[in-house]
């Protein structure tokens, strides 16, 4: 049941520390904000809403977050709020070097720091491409203050002559078309022109998609909020709403403490499997856990997997794009045909639980799912939907919202897209710690596969090495690639989907076992083997691996397996040396005597919730 709180009083809100005493600093706080034109009643005994805003002419999704972001104050505004908006550090996927996962912690860190440090009484987080979402949450987390999360939207869909283009998931296609001599220049620019139409982030079920379902499951965006396209007048509706929402989570002392819980990140990871969703969730989801003090681990993922049917038609794995998914209910829909597999009455911000949420905006659900039940039998419905049942006025989504979507966006669990989840966690000894792959978006010959390695010392030997003609490969190899992990490459890049040598791809070759200690984008495919840990430059077994080495790969018995005796593998650490360090300064040199292994998160190790007490409230002198 939804919680109802007792509201506090202007003088218990933490903004009170900086604007109601009657002393010098406090004298210079207010007239520094009469200095930037408000009056007393603008702000005084309103809760101060920090809106953290990723916008960046860098991030070419949040490129619509000037406009949102006056939206979000708008919100503030009507409920009786002051909005104060806080630019932090923007995680371009796109265009950040080695890799944004890099910048994650930074992120973090400043989304933190900005929170504590200023009069914020509650934080609507602005974000959306890849690592912004989890940054933000993970700041917001140890700030731990009412906190709410604004998702930036997936862009619509990309077309190239009728053909609709889905973001990385059809650049790697047409890509591997033009290695094997399919695609001309003309035609590549086209695609070039049509793939990234709209702000927003990528329309598959990339990581942005899959952090966005991530966020609400948990309880920290507005019920429906995840797929509302960037540019969806529905998406400006939802800005206003999270402000006014961001209000009143300051009068309730709401704290995102209090919304995540063990159970809620079970419901994450449930919804994780369910929608397909991106291997790097795993390593978000344990930092964030991380950072709430939930104790989360791989085999939890692997457990909730075996369990849980992929539902949604999505690409990478599926057919569809997030605005069909959008269009047939969104995530409300989804987590509506899989009721026995959640708990349902985790804490949400919007002051109701997650099965309230979704009740208020599927009511139909609980007779759809008999009914459905009843047809799976064969017998006659018993229980009709109702229609005079209304749409919720509350929710970000409304009712579904488009009668001619296509029925197979998202499937019932009697009829998925694959029986168990999207992330299977593999262990042997060339992985002692874990490592993941993501069946739905592998060719199922190559589950079960024994081949020899074919292995590249860094990513400058692979690009350097896999074009040659003279490579000895066959599509039975094993390629390895070293050195792309935390650490080595650094900041565990999405490279995971090794390329296939453009002479297997001009022979009909698609996919082949690739194993690499680095992550793949949420929007790659294939038979990739990710996160080996610990990482090779780390000194984990996968840096004793050499050409001709036999690799088993069994993923229905979770086994990955170096055929290399322990005694040979002995020898060969004994001549292994580990790198250079890469930096002998600045954020480098803190990533890399900070950064935890894969299967731990990648956070910084003095950010863990149990590294210490929590920081305490500056002074105000
Ligand atoms: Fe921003 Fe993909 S580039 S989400």
């Amino acid at each position: 049941m939804s919680t109802s709180r007792p509201r506090l009083i202007p003088e218990q809100l933490r903004s009170h520390r900086w604007f109601g005493p009657d002393d010098l600093r406090s004298f210079g706080h207010r007239s520094r904000l009469k200095q930037m034109g408000f009056a007393a009643g603008d702000w005084a005994g309103k809760p101060v809403v920090g809106i953290l805003n990723t916008w960046s002419d860098m991030n070419t999704c949040h490129t619509h977050f000037k406009q949102r972001v006056e939206e979000v104050k708008r919100g503030v505004w009507q409920a009786g709020g002051f909005p104060v908006e806080i630019p932090v550090v923007s995680l371009s996927e796109t265009f950040m070097k080695p890799s944004s996962m890099f910048y994650r912690n930074l992120l973090a860190m400043e989304a933190e720091e900005v929170l504590r440090c200023h009069p914020v009484d509650v934080a609507v987080l602005m974000g959306g491409c890849d690592k912004t979402t989890p940054a933000l949450i993970m700041g917001a987390i140890s700030a731990n203050l009412p906190a709410i999360f604004f998702p930036c939207g997936p862009m619509i869909a990309g077309n190239w002559k009728g053909t609709k283009l889905g973001s990385g998931t059809d650049a790697w296609k047409y890509w591997a078309e033009r290695g094997a001599g399919n695609i001309d220049e003309c035609q590549w620019r086209e695609i070039e022109d049509g793939i990234a139409r709209s702000p927003g982030h990528c329309m598959t079920m990339g990581t942005a998609s899959t952090m966005g379902a991530i966020a609400e499951t948990l309880g920290l965006t507005l019920t429906g909020a995840s797929s509302i396209p960037a540019v969806h007048s529905g998406h400006s509706r939802l800005a206003t709403a999270t402000g006014r929402r961001a209000v009143d989570l300051a009068w309730e002392n709401l704290k995102i403490t209090d919304v995540l819980s063990a159970e809620s990140f079970d419901n994450a990871i449930t919804v994780d499997m369910a929608i397909g969703g991106s291997t790097n969730a795993i390593i978000h989801l344990i930092a964030m856990a991380g950072r709430a003090g939930v104790n989360l681990g791989l085999e939890r993922f692997d457990q909730i997997s075996q369990r849980t049917p992929v539902i949604a038609n999505l690409r990478p794995s599926g057919k569809y794009l997030m605005e069909d998914f959008h269009d047939a209910g969104g995530l409300p829909e989804l987590l509506s045909r899989i009721p026995n597999l959640l708990k349902r009455d985790c804490l949400t911000v919007t002051g109701k639980t997650l099965g309230e949420n979704i009740d208020a905006v599927c009511p139909d659900a609980v007779s759809r799912i008999a009914e459905r039940g009843a047809r799976v039998e064969g017998r006659t419905p018993a229980n009709p939907p109702d229609p005079t049942i209304p749409a919720n006025p509350q929710s970000a989504i409304g009712n579904r919202q488009s009668t001619d979507t296509p029925a197979d966006v998202i499937l019932w669990p009697d009829q998925p897209l694959a029986q168990a989840g999207a992330t299977f966690v593999l262990r042997g000894n060339l992985a002692p710690d874990g490592c993941v792959i993501k069946p739905t978006a592998a060719e199922p010959r190559l589950l079960k596969h024994t081949g020899p390695a074919l292995v590249f010392k860094d990513y400058a030997d692979l690009k350097n090495r896999i074009d040659d003609d003279a490579l000895p490969v066959t599509a039975d190899t094993v390629i390895v690639l070293q050195s792309a992990g935390p650490v080595g490459a650094p900041g565990i890049p999405e490279w995971g989907m090794l390329p296939i040598p453009k002479k297997l791809l001009k022979q009909g070759v698609r996919d082949m076992v690739r194993i690499s200690d680095a992550r793949m984008s949420g929007t790659s495919y294939g038979t990739c083997v990710l996160h080996v840990s610990p990482e090779s430059a780390a000194g984990g077994p996968l840096a004793l691996v050499r050409d001709g080495d036999l690799i088993d790969l069994d993923v229905p018995a979770r086994m990955i397996h170096l055929r290399v005796s322990d005694a040979d593998l002995a020898d060969r650490r004994k001549q292994w040396k580990p790198p250079e360090p890469r930096f002998d300064r600045g954020y480098g040199k803190l990533f890399c005597a900070e950064c935890t292994q894969a299967h731990e998160g990648c956070d910084f190790k003095f950010l863990h919730a149990t590294n210490g007490k929590p920081t305490p409230e500056p002074d105000i002198y």
